[in-house]
């Protein structure tokens, strides 16, 4: 697939233009963003794992009946993928407190609930993503009614396909976020699923596999990556 003009950089990966309309190229970078952007870095290889791992993540979930915008893997960087009109909406699942949960509403890091939370954030830098519920997204004409019911029981069923996923690599996932688009008038899974999206606790010892160790600066950054690239590849 031929590779085209530069259609959109964001924090994490390019978007670049193809021979067809209806796709568009991935391309994983190494940047690193925490907090909004309000802390940036990098760290080595991390798109060329982030997009390994997403793209094992993105067929599974498509073997097991999740529409996603997944075509195929290209190269070390580069995933091909359907081009989506994006829903400005980050969809979040917590299984176990953890982030802004705990800083917003005092609850202490690791503890358990009662049952996963799903959560909506706005998906604008420039607001700072602030959380918003069903009637805002219905009301502001960010996603329908239709869209939303889709959206949330998708969300729900990619939360017990990975849970399970990750268990039997003795990771538990404790909270995500995903994102979806619209594609010839259907809602499938999009971006990308990674240790940058996910919060993953090794079963046991608790040792973090994802980007809070760049967040909160907890040192070897990149193991944490690999650990989940060499689970994940060897499944
Ligand atoms: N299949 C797709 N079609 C069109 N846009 C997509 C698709 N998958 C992801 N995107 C969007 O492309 C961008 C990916 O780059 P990223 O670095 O994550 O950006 P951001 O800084 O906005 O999070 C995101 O804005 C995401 O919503
Ligand atoms: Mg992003």
């Amino acid at each position: 697939m031929e590779k085209k003009e530069k259609l959109y950089e964001g924090k994490a990966k390019i978007l670049y233009a193809t021979g067809d309309p209806d796709m568009v190229i991935q391309y994983f970078k190494d940047d690193a963003t925490a907090f909004n952007a309000k802390k940036k870095g990098t760290v080595e290889d991390k798109g060329i794992m982030n997009n390994a791992i997403s793209s094992k993540i993105f067929e599974f979930l498509q073997a097991n009946g999740v529409p996603t915008h997944l075509v195929k893997r290209l190269s070390d960087r580069e995933m091909l993928v359907k081009k989506v009109e994006i829903v400005k909406v980050e969809v979040i699942i917590r299984n176990r407190a953890a982030g802004s949960l705990c800083r917003n509403y005092g609850v202490e890091e690791g503890r358990t609930l009662h049952h996963p939370i799903l959560e909506f954030c706005y998906k604008e830098d420039k607001y700072n993503d602030p959380l918003m519920n069903d009637a805002h997204i219905t009301a502001l004409g960010i996603a329908t009614e239709k869209e939303l019911d889709k959206i949330k029981a998708i969300t729900f069923k990619v939360n017990d396909l990975l849970k399970s996923f990750f268990l039997a690599l003795n990771i538990e996932l404790i909270d995500f976020k995903i994102e979806f688009g619209r594609y010839k008038g259907d809602i499938v899974l999009a971006d990308e699923i990674s240790p940058d999206t996910c919060r993953l606790w090794e079963v046991g010892t608790g040792v973090r596999l994802d980007k809070d160790r760049f967040r909160h600066d907890l040192g070897n950054i990149k193991e944490g990556y690999q650990e989940v690239l060499k689970r994940v590849t060897e499944k």
